[in-house]
């Protein structure tokens, strides 16, 4: 299957709410052709995950996927393969973490969020069964990341002090690893995922 191109940030389809996928989309060759793109994309990219309208498909999928020594994200603990369709998400406390974040669709530059610290997100699987996930500490980041995508929305929109928005370069040399230690002394929950 083909690594697809990603859209960047500017591209209108990224600031579009997708369209739900319908009951007789599931399971298609096309719905099964998309995730396998989405999949071979995310993972010649080095994503942490990627949701169908930054490949040019206006629909309410994503997929994530964290395996050991993400090149781009060395920290994130590993997070087994996730086929989200037509999910929908919720915080699950009103505590929220900093998240210092970036995005296949804003290449080159990293900046500081709020997210939520632990989510539950239902969705159907790439069978169409229908399941939910609980996360906690960065695989909730993760989750609320690639949904957002899905609502039209990047991380950019949620930066506060936009003089956290850096290069990666400098986010590596002078940020990442303040913010990993701050997470630390704010006492932020162990990553912890649960398929229920
Ligand atoms: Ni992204």
């Amino acid at each position: 299957m083909p690594v697809r191109e990603i859209l960047t940030a500017g591209h209108p389809m990224l600031r579009e709410p997708t369209r739900a996928l319908r009951d007789s989309e599931l399971r298609t060759p096309s719905t099964r052709s998309l995730i396998e793109d989405l999949i071979d994309t995310m993972r010649a990219c080095g994503g942490a995950g990627l949701a169908a309208n930054q490949i040019g498909e206006p629909v309410r999928i994503c997929v994530i996927e964290v395996r050991s020594q993400n090149p781009r994200y060395p920290f994130l603990p590993t997070i087994p393969l996730h086929v989200l369709i037509n999910p929908h998400i919720e915080p699950l406390t009103g505590e929220k973490l900093q998240s210092y974040e970036g995005c296949l669709s804003v290449p080159g530059y990293r900046g500081l969020v709020l997210r939520h610290t632990a989510v539950e997100v239902d969705y159907l699987d790439a069978a169409g069964a229908a399941k939910t996930t609980r996360a906690m500490g960065m695989p909730a980041i993760v989750f609320q990341h690639e949904v957002d995508h899905l609502e039209g929305r990047l991380f950019l929109d949620l930066i506060e002090d936009p003089r956290t928005l850096v290069t990666t370069d400098n986010y590596d040399r002078w940020h990442r690893d303040r913010w990993l230690r701050q997470l630390d002394e704010a006492g932020v929950p162990q990553a912890l995922l649960i398929d229920v």
